[in-house]
């Protein structure tokens, strides 16, 4: 696929986070409707990079469609497990995840943070699994309204993203996503401008964790009530290299037009 020389040269990212929605029946009927409209608008110049993330149970399915009709869409898991094999009843290997293409997996949802008492150590250890399995993890960090108000923006999800690369060699290829955890659902998305001074913030931190080589070639997204009426914004950032769309993302229209935010006026 080809790329793009925007943003120090960083292909944009926009990631679909289906979280749980959409059975594997729903899940076809919305890739091959997703994939026609963005045909329709001519869009598929390979400019911008898409990838989806469906339930587990989904991906077996849109794996086959992907390849049978040719759909340039990357393919991603919501989680993995630490482990690689063995008995850890409901866990998913990165190895079965790399043996269904999947190119990528979110690690450090909030949602994982907060529903399954995620630590940092625990994601860190799935950051590893993944690249052990030749997937790409989507690091996600971000603060709650409490961290924003005591620490600032910047001081939670760069101490997660610190913790999360600590075992992470300066060759790897991550994506990092900033996901300010008061602007997920809520309809309350962050500015563009406080979305750059993040992201910003983040890729320093990667200069420093890793390299700055690596901190030039890291996609860092922002996630947290993405829509096509704020897309633009962001990608007009020069540290925002991309978008994680939960809601979003399961609207075929809303979320072809995030994919092409290039088409709106003044970006
Ligand atoms: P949202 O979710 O776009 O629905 O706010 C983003 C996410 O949780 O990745």
């Amino acid at each position: 696929m080809a790329t793009v020389n925007t943003s120090g040269g960083r292909t944009p990212l926009i990631a679909g986070n289906w979280k749980m929605n959409l059975d594997h029946l729903q899940a076809v009927a919305f890739v091959q409707k997703l994939h026609w409209t963005l045909k329709d608008a001519k869009h598929e110049d390979g400019s911008v990079e898409v990838a989806i993330f469906p339930p587990f149970t989904d991906l077996r399915t849109v794996q086959t469609l992907l390849d049978a009709d040719k759909i340039p869409f990357g393919l991603g898991a919501q989680d993995v497990s630490t482990k690689d094999s063995g008995a850890y009843t409901g866990e998913i290997s990165g190895a079965f995840l790399s043996k269904l293409d999947c190119r990528y997996v979110i690690i450090g949802h909030s949602e994982r943070r907060e529903y399954h008492a995620e630590s940092d150590d625990v994601v860190a250890a799935k950051v590893k699994a993944a690249l052990a399995h030749g997937l790409v993890p989507v690091i996600c960090v971000g603060e709650t309204a409490d961290d924003l108000e005591k620490h600032g923006a910047s001081a939670v999800p760069v101490a997660q993203l610190k913790a999360a690369l600590q075992h992470v060699p300066a060759s790897a290829d991550v994506v990092v996503a900033y996901e300010p955890v008061w602007a997920i659902g809520s309809g309350q998305a962050a500015t563009a401008e406080q979305a750059q001074e993040v992201c910003a913030t983040l890729r320093q931190a990667i200069a420093t964790e890793l390299d700055d080589e690596a901190a030039a070639r890291t996609r860092v997204l922002y996630g947290g009530s993405v829509k096509a009426a704020n897309i633009a914004g962001f990608m007009r950032q020069p540290d925002v290299d991309g978008a994680l769309v939960g809601g979003a993302s399961l609207l075929v229209d809303e979320f072809s037009s995030i994919i092409r935010y290039q088409k709106h006026v003044g970006v």
